[in-house]
């Protein structure tokens, strides 16, 4: 079993990135037994499709970096590396080019969502992104690749590469990759509206719990939470059209380890005047830790860069069979 997966180096992070995604990893690093192990890496090759000026993009490394680590990822058991550290990934993605199809690309949803209109002024790595993508998988020969719903038509994708490539070189050298997408996909929303999800592009500070809000910060943004004027219910299905109670309960539950119908049999017939300071006080304890060992690896860029220094040689050495065969199989000699 190899487990692997990516996340964008994206600046301001947040609750949602949190839960949606970094938590998971330090669970399955955690469940791992002694013969399987952890890849995880910072996309900052693919975050090339957004314009960031230089020194932006070093922070946001280093951010996402210390956040990781902070939230519970161990550079010892899990290898934690910055794609542009290793070559592998760039080099497989141009030769897994000759494989990927035009047609297959022009199929995936989230290039369409994020060219909107003007598909003529979009960057060639915004299209050729999920190929980058299947070459970070089929580098690692990764079994395992936990991701959001939203990812699934990727990881198909570098199914689909894997397989043409496999069958036009005759050979049995790339393993086809299962999404692990969390059942209870946490799907954490603006607490300014329940219908938005919860973003760092959310113009308002207030629709969003950043992981370096300190503790009044968080209080006061639950308690300014948008709500109903209704009490909670006995079970989550009364919480049907009611987004953003909704959203504060499945926030609850999702921190508690629990399910919404149990927190609302505990919070029946109250209302969010009681329930807010409950949901405040679970934040504050679950984020303080994190922040502080965050802020703490803030102070140290050169401790960060070894960290992901140490990971990025155990990634090298790692890809190098998988990429070297690549490249024999196709008769390039290097
Ligand atoms: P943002 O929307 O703030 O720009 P990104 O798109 O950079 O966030 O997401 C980084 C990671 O965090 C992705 O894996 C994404 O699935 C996860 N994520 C982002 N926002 C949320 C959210 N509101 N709920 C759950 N997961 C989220
Ligand atoms: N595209 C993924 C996202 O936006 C990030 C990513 C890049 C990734 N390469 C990956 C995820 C490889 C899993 C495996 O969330």
């Amino acid at each position: 079993m190899r487990v692997l997966s990516g996340i964008q180096p994206t600046g301001n992070l947040h609750l949602g990135n949190y839960l949606g995604a970094i938590r998971n990893w330090v669970r399955m690093q955690d469940e791992m037994d002694g013969g399987s192990q952890c890849f995880f890496f910072l996309a900052d090759m693919h975050s090339i499709t957004v314009h960031e000026a230089r020194e932006q993009r070093i922070r946001n490394v280093r951010d996402m970096a210390a956040a990781l680590v902070a939230a519970g990822i161990d550079p010892d058991r899990s290898v934690l590396f910055n794609q542009a550290r290793v070559p592998a990934h760039a080099e497989l993605c141009w030769l897994l080019n000759g494989t990927a199809r035009i047609g297959w690309l022009n199929r995936m949803t989230q290039f369409k969502d994020k060219v909107g209109k003007d598909r003529e002024g979009a960057s060639i790595g915004l299209f050729v992104y999920p190929v980058l993508q299947a070459a970070d998988i089929l580098a690692y020969n990764a079994t395992h690749v936990p991701v959001g719903e939203d990812q699934k038509q990727h990881l198909e994708l570098a199914r689909d590469i894997a397989t043409k490539f496999n069958t036009d070189f005759g050979v049995e050298l790339f393993t086809l990759p299962d999404p692990i997408i969390p059942k209870e996909s946490a799907r954490i929303m603006s607490l300014r509206d329940g219908t938005a999800k919860m973003s760092k592009s959310d113009p308002s500070d207030m629709s969003r719990i950043n992981l370096t809000d300190d503790d009044d910060a968080i209080m006061q943004k639950v308690k300014k939470a948008k709500t109903d004027p209704e009490p909670l219910p006995e079970t989550a299905e009364g919480l049907t059209g009611r987004p953003e109670a909704a959203n504060l309960v499945g926030i609850y539950a999702t921190l508690a380890g629990s399910s919404p119908d149990a927190i609302c049999a505990e919070f029946a017939g109250k209302g969010f005047g009681a329930f807010k300071p409950a949901l405040g006080e679970l934040l504050v304890e679950t984020l303080r830790p994190i922040r502080t060992r965050f802020l703490e690896l803030r102070t140290d860029d050169a401790a960060l860069d070894a960290i992901l220094e140490t990971g990025a040689a155990k990634a090298r050495a790692a890809a190098e069979p998988t990429l070297r065969a690549a490249y024999d199989a196709m008769g390039l000699m290097r």
